[in-house]
């Protein structure tokens, strides 16, 4: 995994605008896998600066987020697909109907995890996808386990991960749903290209696990170090326990 090391999180999030923004511009109608919570929204904010002030078009862009809570409507506040909207979607002129994110509402979790892994074939697979970490080592909501996931399920979220997310809900843990769709480890391994991102002192073990530790189905984002174009952006702070950094 090649990791490149920012400063600061405005650093951080410039560095990965500018590399989805390359990715567009290389290959318009590309496809990117996007990602939520509050790492990757600096550079959601950068890709709209780019768009207003750089003529980065999303017109042909197509996207596949990585995850949705289990219950929560496209309308509801805390939902991702209202995040997308709100963090980066109203803001560039993409075409909605080439965004998608696992229908929350689903109540046949099989069929609507086997039509989106149908989705991103049909899309030609993913050329570049984002993603964050969360404490524990996730990326989408594959939590620590004792297999690693294949495609997009339908998962039980840990109580940490409740915990965590529970700042967009109040801080009470118990509006957080407590269930997710997910695009599995081996969706998320198929894409070409991927680019984490991770900032803060609360990230640190879980990047250095990722980064220094064995592959390992407990800490799912060790996969990525078998990923032959994976490419981690971090701070200082998120680096502070990794090793071997030159
Ligand atoms: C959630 C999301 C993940 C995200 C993680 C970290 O659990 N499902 O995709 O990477 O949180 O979030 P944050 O960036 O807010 O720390």
């Amino acid at each position: 995994m090649k990791i490149v090391k920012a400063k600061n999180y405005e650093e951080l999030s410039l560095l990965a605008a500018t590399a989805i923004a390359t990715q567009i511009f290389e290959k318009p109608d590309s496809v990117l896998g996007l990602a939520t919570g509050s790492s990757p929204i600096g550079a959601y904010q950068n890709l709209i600066k780019l768009h207003k002030e750089a003529q980065l078009s999303f017109a042909k862009v197509k996207t596949v987020n990585l995850d949705e809570y289990k219950g929560l409507s496209k309308d509801d506040k805390n939902s991702y697909a209202y995040f997308m909207n709100e963090n980066l979607f109203d803001h560039i002129d993409i075409d909605k109907n080439n965004t998608h994110i696992p229908d929350g509402l689903a109540t046949d979790c099989d069929g609507e995890c086997d039509s989106y892994e149908n989705l991103i074939s049909s899309l030609g697979g993913i050329d570049l996808q984002l993603l964050g970490i969360g404490r524990n080592g996730h990326i989408g909501f594959n939590e620590p386990d004792n297999i690693f996931s294949s495609k997009t399920h339908c998962v039980q979220l840990k109580e940490s991960t409740i915990n965590a997310n529970a700042r967009f809900f109040d801080n009470d843990m118990s509006k957080v749903p407590t269930m997710a769709f997910t695009m599995g480890i081996k969706t998320i391994m198929h894409a070409a290209r991927i680019l984490v991102i991770a900032n803060g002192k609360d990230k640190a073990e879980a990047v250095r696990n990722m980064v220094n530790g064995p592959i390992t189905p407990e800490v799912p984002a060790s996969i990525l170090q078998c990923h032959c174009d994976a490419v981690l952006i971090a701070d200082e702070d998120a680096l502070s326990l990794t090793e071997g950094l030159k």
